[in-house]
């Protein structure tokens, strides 16, 4: 997939500022890694399988420059393959990262080739309460679905622990709604949690 052509604007509204995601590029590194290091590990960014943090799989993100050339060079891999698909979100204005946006096939491969993708966000814990990560989500998912189409990419299924308040909000107002609860499933996900669907717009 030609990742460098893909662009999504989202205007400004109340508190949030004008957002721009596109795929990650290595001028925004610095920018990653200042806020990894407010709350690496216990809450950085799900990122790349090659960093392992000892332990039942968690939140990881690059430390340093080297993980950070590590974990880019994953999130290239991902679009030139078309099976993790992400998006640096920046604030369009300040030109600085303020979030990510990240979408799979549930079931291994390609995007737009299964019966279900899964979308995962994080928002820099300096920029966070401003509705950025629902407007992210929206923007992704307005985007895979169209790009993608039914037949490709059906639905898309967002999965947060039982505690994550926040997360379950964002996915409320970022339009995927409750679909059901998950008990934990070792090794895929270690807590209770709710799995929300956001269905493709009928044609
Ligand atoms: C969950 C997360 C993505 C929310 O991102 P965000 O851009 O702050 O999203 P919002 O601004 O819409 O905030 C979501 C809710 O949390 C509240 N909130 C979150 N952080 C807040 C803050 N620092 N100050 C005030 N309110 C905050 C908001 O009020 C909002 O609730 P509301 O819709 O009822 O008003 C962000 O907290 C995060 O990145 N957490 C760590 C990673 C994570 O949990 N990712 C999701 C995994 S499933």
């Amino acid at each position: 997939m030609r990742c460098m052509t893909v662009a999504l604007d989202v205007a400004a509204d109340g508190d949030r500022p004008a957002l721009r995601l596109r795929p990650w590029r290595a001028a925004d590194m610095p920018d990653l890694l200042a806020a990894m290091a407010l709350e690496y590990p216990s809450r950085g960014l799900a990122s790349h399988p090659d960093i392992k943090v000892p332990g039942p799989p968690r939140w990881s993100g690059p430390r340093n420059d080297e993980e950070a050339a590590l974990w880019l060079s994953g999130q290239q891999r991902g679009w030139a393959v078309g099976d993790w698909l992400t998006f640096a979100v920046l604030d369009a204005v300040q030109n600085t990262v303020v979030g990510h946006v990240a979408l799979k096939n549930r079931d291994g491969g390609k995007v737009g080739t299964g019966e279900r993708g899964e979308i995962g966000y994080w928002t820099a814990a300096d920029a966070r309460g401003r509705g950025i990560a629902p407007a992210a989500l929206r923007a992704v998912t307005d985007w895979a679905f169209s790009n993608f189409g039914a037949d490709g990419l059906p639905r898309i299924m967002l999965v947060h622990d039982l505690d994550n308040l926040a997360s379950c909000r964002v996915a409320l107002t970022g339009g995927y709604p409750f679909h059901e609860l998950s008990p934990a499933k070792p090794p895929y996900w270690f807590t209770d949690g709710h799995i929300h669907l956001a269905e493709a717009p009928a044609r």
